[in-house]
């Protein structure tokens, strides 16, 4: 069931545990997340880059793509599709395309304009029943090309963006997209804690999820994370079940070559590290 992220994300801060957002690549990805979402009785938030927007050939063919697949599969659970670190003009093409929720990621702006971006869109997105998530501090780490140093938030400009009225609000807590450096000095709790007391019930959203341990994501979310986006390691594990297939010589034998039963091992994959983030987050049950 296609829905705005606002209640799924409001009901996780009320009840302290986080939805996953999983960003999807193709058809595979998304029907692997779909299905384990169902099997888990979880909401899950399905995150579309401008890169992967622009690989599928472009946001339309995502949303028919997933609006399809959600009628098709039967899909029951709340399920938001959101655009991922959206840029002004991607975030007009989403909600023209039919998306149910989007980020506007004026991080790199100055902050006043990053308030009069964040607010117009803010309105746009309400009318249309979307939800809409913005950031403050950039994000570390490298995804579509851009790299970031990953910053800590200022918890003031977090709440002079918290209250234009977005619905969730990701803030540079020094967390890094991809895989985390060895001297990667770990989440600051302690901007954490200062960007909720200043926040209140915002749902806060946490990036760069590959690689985070355990116990800082429990902790993460106990001080007011309600998402979490995980994209590299759902790559990871299906790159890893198709190489092992390949390197089986499985893609050799009887009809292996089909990519139905080339991309299945990697299907099971993305859906194995899904269970285990939808477990560890606590949204498992939540639908
Ligand atoms: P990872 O690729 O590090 O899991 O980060 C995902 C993300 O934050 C998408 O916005």
């Amino acid at each position: 069931m296609l829905v705005s992220a606002t209640e799924m994300l409001k009901k996780a801060k009320e009840g302290h545990y986080a939805v996953g957002q999983f960003n999807i690549n193709n058809l595979e990805w998304t029907k692997s997340i779909l299905q384990t979402a169902q099997e888990l009785n979880s909401p899950v938030i399905l995150g579309v880059s401008e890169g992967a927007g622009k690989y599928m050939t472009g946001f339309n063919t995502v949303s028919a793509m997933v609006k399809a697949m959600d009628a098709d599969l039967g899909i029951t659970v709340p399920v938001a599709l959101h655009l991922d670190h959206g840029t002004y003009d991607a975030c007009y093409k989403c909600i023209k395309a039919g998306f149910t929720s989007i980020m506007f990621d004026g991080s790199h702006y100055a902050i006043d304009e990053n308030i009069a971006k964040t607010k117009e869109l803010v309105a746009v997105a309400h009318q249309l029943g979307l939800s809409i998530e913005a950031e403050v501090g950039a994000i570390g780490g490298e995804e579509d090309g851009v790299v970031g140093m990953g910053e800590c938030a200022d918890p003031d400009e977090c709440k002079q963006i918290a209250d234009l009225g977005v619905d969730m609000l990701a803030a540079g807590i020094g967390n890094i997209h991809g895989k985390y450096p060895e001297n990667w000095a770990g989440l600051s709790f302690e901007t954490l804690d200062a960007i909720q007391q200043k926040t209140g019930v915002m749902p806060l959203v946490l990036h760069g999820g590959t690689g985070i341990p355990d116990d800082m994501i429990k902790k993460a979310i106990s001080l007011g994370v309600a998402k979490i986006n995980v994209n590299t390691e759902c790559q990871l594990y299906f790159q890893e079940a198709v190489r092992k297939y390949i390197e089986a010589g499985k893609d050799l034998e009887g009809k292996g070559f089909d990519p139905r039963k080339l991309l299945a091992p990697g299907c099971e994959g993305i859906k194995e590290i899904v269970k285990i983030k939808m477990n560890l987050f606590g949204s498992v049950g939540k639908a």
